[in-house]
């Protein structure tokens, strides 16, 4: 490897990891744990070998046609690249990494937490024991849905989306999934396949989105495709924001067409949608699928995997572009 590359770390990481950044590289921390205007990035990023920004960075065409020519990677702390311009990263022949599999236990245990929370109205539960409204118990109070034996569907099979099945069947839910391809047996575990995304549906009392976005999957969830959900069905969301037209969404929720949501992202972050936030009949984070410590420092080792890998002119593991 070069000399001490130099890379612009654009937030504040676990410190086991810019431990390990210090070691082998000559970094600009962001110790504040600021967020950089596109302007400060670039400005940042003069100079500079590598890049390590989170998904809070908007990397649009606009940004990496004006990133200085000594950039030659990205390394995402992040699964998700949608923050990314793919195709303007491989005009500029600058290689693109990301950190899959690292995240998906975490991703899964809030997309269990948010199905749990939304079935068992636990905003609403939570709000009422914080402001002092409970005041009476009765047969009627607070009554929710069962998740125990329903059926779940999962849109998107991928890492995330087979941890949540194999967490899910800890409820005996049953598994449905749509997923561009059919997975091998030992991975389905049973779950049943639908090639197409009305036909699940339309046969499912959860939705759980685990797909990435991207120009073919957003707005995956239309008002058209919302009409194809069974009436009161309930949707988890721990992928992207930007998979679902909350417009539609909000109407179907307080329609009652959709029961009740359990959303860990939204299309505009961070702050989510002040309209799903006035509904009691959401279950909402604020994007922490991937925040526990060992998931952070997991996410931190792979982007820096990625970067060493590169820098011994190897490729790195999780190139995207
Ligand atoms: C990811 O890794 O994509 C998570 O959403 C956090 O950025």
């Amino acid at each position: 490897m070069p000399a001490n590359p130099k890379v612009l770390v654009t937030r504040k990481l676990p410190k086991a990891v810019e431990e390990r950044l210090n070691n082998d590289y000559d970094c600009h921390f962001n110790p504040d744990d600021r967020l950089y205007s596109s302007d400060e990035l670039v400005d940042f990023a003069q100079g500079m070998d590598a890049i390590l920004p989170c998904h809070t960075e908007k990397l649009t065409a606009d940004v990496v046609a004006r990133l200085p020519d000594t950039i030659k990677i990205v390394a995402n702390f992040s699964v998700g690249v949608d923050h990314c311009d793919l195709a303007a990263f491989s005009e500029r022949s600058i290689v693109v990494t990301n950190t899959p599999d690292v995240l998906s236990d975490a991703t899964a245990e809030i997309a269990i937490l948010l199905m749990l929370g939304a079935a068992r109205r636990a905003g609403e539960g939570e709000a009422m024991m914080r402001n002092g409204s409970w005041k009476d118990w009765s047969p009627a109070f607070m009554v929710g849905t069962s998740v125990t034996g329903k059926r779940l569907g999962i849109i998107g099979m991928g890492r995330v989306g087979q941890v949540v099945a194999k967490r899910a069947r800890g409820f005996d839910m049953d598994v449905h999934y749509y997923n561009r391809s059919k997975l091998s047996s030992e991975l389905e575990q049973g779950a049943m396949y639908h090639d197409d995304i009305d036909s699940l549906l339309a046969s499912c009392d959860f939705i759980s989105l685990n797909c990435p976005v991207n120009p073919d999957t957003k707005g995956l969830l239309s008002r058209k495709r919302i009409s194809k959900m069974r009436d009161g069905a309930i949707l988890i969301n721990t992928a992207r924001g930007a998979l679902i037209d909350e417009e539609a969404f909000i109407d179907a929720l307080k329609s009652g067409k959709i029961a009740a949501a359990g959303l860990d992202v939204y299309c505009v972050e961070p702050g989510g949608n002040p309209e799903i936030s006035q509904l009691p009949n959401t279950f909402l984070l604020p994007h922490i699928g991937s925040a526990n410590q060992e998931t952070r420092d997991a996410m931190g080792y792979r982007a820096l995997d990625n970067l060493d890998a590169f820098f011994k002119g190897s490729e790195p593991n999780d190139r995207v572009a």
